[in-house]
C-alpha cells in the first residue's frame, strides 16, 4: 500500500497495469471521504464552477476560486495526489503569468500538480515551460470544456481518421513536453485505446471507455447530486433523492413541532 501517492507512482501504476482511480473534490469533508475511500488522486477541477457555483460553463472560474477550493481539499486529504486545474485564461497568457499562476496553486493552494487543457498544440510549449520549472503537469485533451465555444458544444471528439490522428499527435506532444499523465475526455473508445497504447505516461479517461490507464469522475455525478448527469457518468448513490427526502421531512417536523425534540434541548 502506497502511504502517499506521488507523481512517480502514476508511472508505476501504469507499468503494473493497475487502473488509477481519480475523483474530483472541492471541499474538505468530501476530500476526506475520497481519501478514506482509497482514491489515488483528487482533482480540484474547474468543474467546481458548474457543479458547486451553478455557472453555465467553466469559463468564469477564477484563480482565487481555484486556490480557495484547493486549500479546502488540501486540508481534508493527505494520501491521494492533489491535482488542481488551471482555470481559463490563467495559462493561455504569457509564460511569466502562467508560471506565477501554477506556482500559486501549489504555494497558496497546496496542490502537488496542476492540470491544464492542452487541446491546442500551442499549449504544448506551456507544458514544457512549467515542467522545466519543476511543476508536475497533467494534460487534458479531447473535449476540453474551456474551449466549448470553439468546439461548438460538448461533443464526442476524435471521430474520423483525421481527428483521431490529430488527437494522437497532441497526446504525444504533451508527453514529450514532460507531462506525467493526461486526461482523455469524451472521445471514441478506439482513439482512447490507441493513445493509451502509444503513450508511456498514464491516460485518465472520462467518457473515453475502459481502455484508459485510469478513470476520473466528478464527485457530484458519483453522488447522484447532478440533475442531468452526462451519459458517461455513473451514479453510485442517490444523494439527490436522499437529501430531498431529508429536507422535506425536516420542514414537516419543524412545522409540526416534532423537531427539536427533548433530547436536543438544554436545562
Ligand atoms: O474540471 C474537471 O472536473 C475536469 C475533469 C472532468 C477531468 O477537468
Amino acid at each position: 500500500m502506497i502511504s502517499k501517492v506521488r507523481v512517480s507512482h502514476f508511472q508505476q501504476l501504469k507499468a503494473a497495469h493497475r487502473p488509477i482511480a481519480v475523483l474530483t473534490a472541492y471541499d474538505a469533508p468530501l476530500a476526506a471521504l475520497a481519501d478514506e475511500g482509497g482514491m489515488d488522486a483528487i482533482l480540484v477541477g474547474d468543474s467546481v464552477g458548474m457543479v458547486v457555483h451553478g455557472m453555465e460553463t467553466t469559463l468564469p472560474v477564477t484563480m482565487e476560486m481555484m486556490i480557495l477550493h484547493t486549500q479546502a481539499v488540501a486540508r481534508g486529504s493527505r494520501r491521494p495526489l492533489l491535482i488542481a486545474d488551471m482555470p481559463f485564461m490563467s495559462f493561455q497568457v504569457g509564460p511569466k503569468e502562467t508560471l506565477e499562476n501554477a506556482g500559486r496553486l501549489m504555494k497558496e493552494g497546496g496542490a502537488e500538480a496542476v492540470k491544464l487543457e492542452t487541446g491546442n498544440p500551442r499549449i504544448v510549449e506551456t507544458v514544457r515551460y512549467l515542467v522545466d520549472a519543476g511543476i508536475p503537469v497533467m494534460g487534458h485533451i479531447g473535449l476540453t470544456p474551456q474551449s466549448v465555444h470553439q468546439l461548438g458544444g460538448y461533443k464526442v471528439q476524435g471521430r474520423g481518421v483525421e481527428n483521431a490522428d490529430h488527437l494522437i499527435e497532441i497526446a504525444l506532444g504533451v508527453q514529450q513536453a514532460g507531462a506525467f499523465s493526461i486526461v482523455l475526455e469524451l472521445m471514441s473508445r478506439d482513439v482512447a485505446r490507441r493513445i493509451t497504447a502509444e503513450l508511456t505516461i498514464p491516460t485518465i479517461g472520462i467518457g473515453a471507455g475502459a481502455g484508459c490507464d485510469g478513470q476520473v469522475l466528478v464527485m457530484n455525478d458519483l453522488l447522484g447530486l447532478t440533475q442531468r448527469p452526462p451519459r458517461f457518468a455513473r451514479k453510485y448513490v442517490d444523494m439527490r433523492a436522499g437529501t430531498l427526502r431529508a429536507v422535506r421531512k425536516y420542514g414537516r417536523d419543524v412545522r409540526e413541532r416534532l423537531f427539536p425534540g427533548d433530547e436536543h434541548g438544554f436545562e
